[in-house]
C-alpha cells in the first residue's frame, strides 16, 4: 500500500489521479489533499477519499468545506483542516505519507514540492514550474536524499521511459513533441486578432487554464525544455522541439548510433500518472488502450520560432542559467493571468517576459531564497509592465 498526498487535487491531473487512484484501492491510500478555492469539489473529495489532512487556499475556503462537510454528516475529528502556503507544506511533508503527487499551478507549487522533497517523499511531478524554477536544487536534494523525482508531464515521462533503453552516455539528444497548439496553422499577421476563447481551445489535451494559454505561446514547450535539461541532466544544445499534431508520440530519445526511441499513447493524462506513482514496476492499465490499427497519419515539423517567439525566450533563458528560468517563469505567469483577465493582448505575453527577462542579471540559483527573490522580482518588473 503506498500512501500520498495530492497536492492540486481539484485540478485537471488532481481529479485525473483520483480517479486512477480509486481503480487500485488496495494499493494507493490518499491521506492528503491540497487545494486553492474549489470549495464544493474539495468537499466532495475528503468525503470520499478520507484523508487524515487537507488545506484549502485560505481560511475562507477551508472554513467552507468544512461547512459543507458537516452538513453531510462527516466525521470532522478524523480530517484536520488546514490552509494557505503553510497548510501546502504541511500536507505535502504529513508524516504518514510516502509520496507526493505535486499538481498545484504555477510556482506555488514550488514550496510544498521541495519541503516535501526536504522531508523524505518521493515526488510524482506534475508542476513544471519546480523544475523552472529550482531544477538544479531538486535534482541536488533528490541525490542526497535518495527519492526519486518521476515527471507525470506526458513529455517527460515518455523520456523517463525511452531512457531504459540505454546508458547516459549512448543519449545523443532528447525530442520533446508539441501538438502545436490552436494556433500552428494561423498566419502571424492574424496573431494580433487572437481572442481568450481561442486560445482556450486546445486541440488534443484537456488541462488547466494557465498551462492551455502556456501550450497557446509554445511556452508551455519551453518550460518542458528546461524541465527536461534538470531532469535528465543535459545541455540546452541536447534538447530539441518537434511539433507532431496528433499527440500521438509523446516524446523521444535519439541514441548515438541513429536509433531512436518513442513511447506512444492514448493523450489520457492518467497514463503518465500510473507510470510515475508505479514505478519501477508497470502495472496492467485500467484506461482504453491505443488501437495501432486506428492510429492516423503522425506528422512531424520544425517548430516555427518567429511565430512563437516565448519558445525561443525558454532556451535563451536556459542558457543564461542562474535564476533566470525562475524569472521567465514568474513573468510568463503574470502576462498569463493578464491574459486570462482579459487585460493583455495575446501578442503582448511575449513582448513582457523578453521585456522583464533581459532586465535581470542571474545569480546562481543555488538557494531557494535566491530563487524566491528574483521570482518576486520578477512578478513586480512584469506586474510594473
Ligand atoms: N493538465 C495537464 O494535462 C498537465 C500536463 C502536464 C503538466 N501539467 C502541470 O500540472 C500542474 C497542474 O496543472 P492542471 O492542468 O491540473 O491545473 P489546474 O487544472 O488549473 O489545477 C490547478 C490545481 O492547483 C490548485 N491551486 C492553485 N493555486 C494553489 C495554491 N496557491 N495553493 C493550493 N492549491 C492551488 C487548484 O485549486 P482550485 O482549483 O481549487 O483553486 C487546482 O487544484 C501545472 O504545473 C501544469 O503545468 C498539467
Amino acid at each position: 500500500m503506498k500512501v500520498l498526498s495530492v497536492l492540486g487535487s481539484t485540478g485537471s491531473i488532481g481529479t485525473n489521479t483520483l480517479k486512477l487512484v480509486k481503480e487500485f484501492p488496495d494499493d494507493f491510500r490518499v491521506e492528503g489533499l491540497a487545494a486553492g478555492h474549489n470549495a464544493a469539489l474539495l468537499a466532495e473529495q475528503v468525503e470520499a477519499v478520507r484523508p487524515r489532512i487537507v488545506s484549502s487556499g485560505d481560511e475562507k475556503v477551508s472554513a467552507e468545506v468544512q461547512g459543507l462537510l458537516r452538513q453531510r454528516g462527516y466525521d470532522m475529528a478524523a480530517t484536520r483542516f488546514t490552509h494557505g502556503v503553510e497548510g501546502n507544506v504541511e500536507v505535502a511533508c504529513h508524516p504518514g505519507c510516502e509520496m507526493v503527487l505535486s499538481a498545484i499551478s504555477g510556482g506555488a507549487g514550488l514550496l510544498p514540492t521541495y519541503r516535501a522533497l526536504e522531508s523524505g517523499k518521493g515526488i510524482a511531478l506534475a508542476n513544471k514550474e519546480t523544475m523552472v524554477m529550482a531544477g538544479e536544487l531538486m535534482m541536488r536534494k533528490s541525490l542526497e536524499k535518495n527519492l526519486p523525482i518521476l515527471p507525470v508531464d506526458s513529455e517527460h515521462n515518455a523520456i523517463h521511459q525511452c531512457l531504459r533503453g540505454g546508458e547516459g552516455k549512448e543519449v545523443r539528444r532528447l525530442i520533446l513533441t508539441a501538438s502545436g497548439g490552436p494556433f500552428r496553422t494561423t498566419p502571424k499577421e492574424k496573431f494580433s486578432e487572437i481572442t481568450l476563447a481561442d486560445a482556450l481551445k486546445h486541440p488534443t489535451w484537456n488541462m488547466g487554464r494557465k498551462i492551455t494559454i502556456d501550450s497557446a505561446t509554445l511556452m508551455n514547450k519551453g518550460l518542458e525544455v528546461i524541465e527536461a535539461a534538470r531532469l535528465f541532466g543535459v545541455g540546452a544544445e541536447r534538447i530539441s522541439v518537434v511539433v507532431h499534431p496528433q499527440s500521438v508520440v509523446h516524446s523521444m530519445v535519439e541514441y548515438v548510433d541513429g536509433s531512436m526511441l518513442a513511447q506512444l499513447g492514448v493523450t489520457d493524462m492518467r497514463l503518465p500518472i500510473q507510470y510515475a506513482l508505479t514505478w519501477p514496476e508497470r502495472w496492467t492499465t485500467p484506461l482504453e488502450r491505443l488501437d495501432i490499427y486506428k492510429l492516423p497519419s503522425l506528422e512531424f515539423f520544425e517548430p516555427d520560432m518567429d511565430k512563437f517567439p516565448c519558445l525561443g525566450l525558454a532556451y535563451e533563458a536556459l542558457r543564461a542559467g542562474g535564476t533566470a528560468p525562475a524569472v521567465l517563469n514568474a513573468a510568463n505567469e503574470v502576462a498569463v493571468e493578464a491574459f486570462l483577465g482579459e487585460r493583455l493582448a495575446f501578442t503582448d505575453i511575449p513582448r513582457i517576459i523578453r521585456a522583464v527577462l533581459r532586465a535581470h542579471t542571474p545569480r546562481p540559483a543555488d538557494e531557494l531564497e535566491t530563487v524566491l527573490e528574483a521570482d518576486a522580482w520578477a512578478r513586480e518588473a512584469a506586474r510594473g509592465m
